[in-house]
Parts: structure tokens; sequence; C-alpha cells
């Protein structure tokens, strides 16, 4: 069989016809894959970006003059902040009792960094348990889902490569306990070589794809399911969701659908709506949000000129403090009107090392970044939303990623942060906790979310006066 002329035609009108250089070579299982992958291809929109992300490096930097601090509810400080904080929760748990709130964890991303056989979520991060970071993901949705007397639905993204075991390894532990999860599969973008544009092989009958970023969810939510189903969004409708909670899956402290985060977005309508914490110093690696011409937006911090990162207000504070930790609510609506309108979300690049069929039909192994990759970010719906809210909340209470193998945010620190944290709810509620002088805990400590979600649930489910001297575990 021959390739299809007018595919032909149109690769060779978009300068990718070496795509089929090795089509004699291929038997016709292999010939019938590769065409639908490669008819699959959205090359105009490529041109665009190869043209703009490729061959041009348009500048992403604003000027500094378009750069200001954004409005943020910051934590309450004082005694009536405090309890204004807790009535507008109400609103949240209203909305949750009502069933209006679905979840979206994002586990479609490579997790290189962390170099662990597998996708991340099945990462055993609980400091005595070894429990997965979806297993605690998922125990904690099961225990506002009691609180609250609704399932709240939990939909999963991830990536071709990821999706089965995914899917697998939900099975095998009978999903947690969710009453409705559902996985669906985020879109793939070809990676291009990072001199001609020209769209990379992984061999002879495959493109080099890569997973087209965490603002792939909106587009991927939006796809109808595998057996032409109605696509998540459709199923959210129907099931009477109105609000979006989104996060990452390598945060095990997240406060899942927390109410009173809900209730600020819901009191002030909002579209989208952001945590964030204050950031420690100039140069740490968040993005930070701010606003550009009155707008507001994220400037990734490899984007964020250092003139800009370190502006400080007259009393020394960063002027440019609000850094996103990536967890946000979304109205359904919103996320519908960008799924289907002409504005899209834009693709950044990301120049990596990929592996590549060389011109003798080998594969080769570079050691020096040599493709380009595009991707979406979800935070980039910002600037499209028009209403939205911006919540700080507490660094040592709500974040710590796992993104690396050693070092910083690697499986020791957030074991560590997760022991000290469960330490201090123990205390809250009347336990007495050995800690080293730092003030760190120097044992695990774990506290399952099905025992307590909150240092207030835990108070009255142990004995006052308790002495933690060593490890423990609250199954
Ligand atoms: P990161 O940007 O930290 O990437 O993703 P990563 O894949 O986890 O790790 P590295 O950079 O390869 O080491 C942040 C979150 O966004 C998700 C990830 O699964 C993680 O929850 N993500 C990222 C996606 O779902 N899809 C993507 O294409 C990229």
């Amino acid at each position: 069989m021959a390739p299809d002329p007018t595919l032909v035609a149109k690769l060779s009108r978009h300068d990718q016809e070496g795509l089929l250089r090795w089509w004699s070579d291929l038997d016709e299982p292999a010939r019938t894959s590769f065409l639908s992958q490669v008819a699959s291809v959205d090359y105009d929109r490529l041109d665009v970006l190869i043209q703009s992300l490729v061959h041009h490096d348009e500048p992403t930097a604003p000027r500094p003059d378009q750069v200001g601090a954004v409005d943020v509810y910051r934590l309450p400080q004082t005694d009536g902040e405090r309890s204004a904080r807790r009535h507008v929760a109400d609103l949240g748990q209203e909305s949750l009792s009502r069933g209006e709130v679905a979840v979206i964890l994002v586990a479609g991303g490579s997790g290189t960094r962390l170099g662990f056989d597998g996708p991340k979520g099945t990462y055993p991060i609980g400091p005595v348990s070894g429990a997965t970071l979806f297993q605690i993901h998922a125990e904690k949705i099961v225990a506002m889902s009691r609180r609250f007397g609704r399932p709240i639905p939990l939909y999963v993204m991830t990536s071709p490569e990821n999706n089965d075991v995914t899917q697998k390894f939900f099975d095998d532990h009978d999903h947690f306990g969710l009453k409705h999860l559902r996985l669906f599969v985020q879109g793939q973008m070809p990676a291009v070589d990072r001199e001609s544009g020209k769209i990379l092989l992984s061999s002879k009958s495959s493109l080099a794809l890569s997973p087209d970023g965490h603002g792939g969810t909106i587009a991927a939510l939006n796809e109808p399911a595998s057996d032409g189903g109605p696509s998540c969004f459709d199923e959210m409708a129907a099931r009477g969701v109105k609000t979006l909670f989104y996060f990452q899956v390598d945060n095990p402290l997240v406060k899942i659908a927390d109410p009173a985060f809900l209730g600020l977005h819901l009191q002030a309508r909002a579209e989208m709506s952001f945590k964030v914490i204050e950031k420690i110093a100039p140069d740490e690696k968040v993005g930070v949000v701010v606003t550009i011409d009155g707008k507001p937006q994220v400037i990734e911090y490899s984007d964020l000129p250092a003139e800009l990162a370190e502006r400080r207000e007259p009393d020394g504070r960063l002027q440019l403090w609000a850094g996103s930790i990536a967890i946000h609510l979304f109205n359904l609506g919103f996320l519908r009107r960008l799924a289907s309108g002409d504005i899209r979300l834009p693709f950044h690049k990301a120049v990596k090392k990929v592996p590549y069929l060389g011109d003798d039909g080998q594969v080769v192994a570079p050691t020096l970044p040599n493709a380009v990759k595009f991707e979406q970010f979800i935070f980039d719906a910002l600037p499209l939303a028009e209403r939205w809210t911006l919540v700080e909340t507490d660094r040592a209470n709500e974040f710590e990623p796992l993104k690396n193998a050693t070092g910083p945010d690697s499986p020791a620190t957030v074991r560590q942060r997760m022991s000290d944290n469960f330490g201090e709810w123990l205390e809250t509620a009347g336990a007495r906790v050995t800690r080293r002088s730092d003030g760190s805990v120097p044992f695990g400590i774990e506290i399952s979310p099905l025992y307590a979600l909150n240092a207030g649930e835990l108070k009255g489910k142990i004995t006052p006066g308790l002495r933690v001297e060593s490890s423990l575990y609250l199954p």
C-alpha cells in the first residue's frame, strides 16, 4: 500500500515529508498504525508553534513596568478574620452537601526527576504505612464524601503511557473505596528537532510524542469516552457538578475540596481560583501570580526576570510574593467555554533530551537537549477568567511536593514534613510528641485520612496526655 497522496502532499506543504522516509521498510500493520498517528497531528497549529517557539523564540518576559502585585485573601490573623473564614466555609460545605463538587487529579506527567519505575501516584510515600500518593488522595475524598453525605467523584488524568497501569493499580485496590472514579487520557504533541523544527521519529513507525502538559486537562475532559460515551464534562454536568477542585499528584498535603477555599471561590462567583503561598526567596522555583497590565497571570519561575523577582516593598517583603502551588478551583461552565471556544491556552516550549531515529535508522540517545516539546499550562486559564480569587495558604501545612529522588522535594523531605504535621495535629488534640531541638519529629508519624482529616477531627479520638515517643500510625 502506498501512503495516501493527500497526506503526502500535506506533509510536504508543512515541510515534514521526512516522516515517511522509512515507509518501504514497514509491514502493513505498522504502516496502518503509523498513518493514523501521522494523520492525527494538527500541522497548521504545529507550524505556528515551530515558527514562534523554535525558529524565532519570541521573548515571553513582560516589561517590568507592566508587572504589579495581585490581590490575595491573606491568611486570617485575628479572631474576627478567623471567624469570617469559618463563616465562608459554610458556603463550601453546603455546596459539597449538594454534591456540586468534583475532583480532578492530574497524573499524566512522566516524573522524570523522581526516576521512579511506575506512575508517580503509585509511589509509597506514607512515612509509616508506605501508603501511596494515590491511596492518600483517594482516602481524603472518601473521608470528605462521608463527612458531607454525598460521593465526591474523582477524575484522574493519565497519559497514553501510564493510563493502563494506573487503571490497574486502582482496580487492584478496589478504587480505595471511592464511589465514582474515572480516568481520562490527556493528549500528546510531537517533539521537534530544536534546530530544524522537523518532527522527530522514535522508531521507523512512530512519532516521538509527549504529553501536552497539565493544560491539556481542559481538552481531555471535553473528549468523548473511548467507548463513545459522554465526555467527563457531560458526565459532570449530568451529575449536577458545578465546581471542580484541581490538584497535582505529587503533593500529599493538599486539602482536597477545602470548604473555606470553596466558599471564597463561590462567594466571589469566581471562574478560577488559586491557592498561593508566600515565596521564601526571590529565586524559589514556583510560578508567581502577578498582574500584567492589570490582568492577573502566572509567570513561570524560569521566565521571571531577577529585577522583578527581587522587587521589595518598603518593609522588605517581596512584592511579587504569591507563589502558585497548582491547587485550583474552576467553574465548570468556564472550563467548557475554554474547551469549545476560539481562545485556547498558549503553548510553552521545553527544550529536552529526546531519543530519536537517526539518519542510519538507529535510535540516538542524545547527550545534550536536542528537541523542543510543546506544553500547555493550566494556570494560563487565569487571564481568561472574568472573576477569580487568590487565597493564601500556609506552606508548612499544605505544600510539600514529591519531585526529586534526593535533596529538596524528595521522599525524605516529604515524609519528614508529613510526620511533623501529624505530630502537630496530635499535640493540638492533647498529646505530647517527642521532638528534636530543631522542632522536627525524630520518627515517622502518620494518620490515615480515614482516621482524621485534620487536628479537629483527631480531638476526642485520642486519649488526652498520650505520649508519642516512637513511630505511630493511626489507620
Ligand atoms: P511536573 O511538571 O512536576 O512534571 O508535573 P512531572 O512529570 O511530575 O515530573 P518531571 O518534571 O518529569 O520530573 C506537575 C503535575 O502535573 C502533571 C504531573 O503528573 C504532576 O501531577 N502533569 C504534568 C500532567 O498530568 N501532564 C503533563 O503533561 C505534565
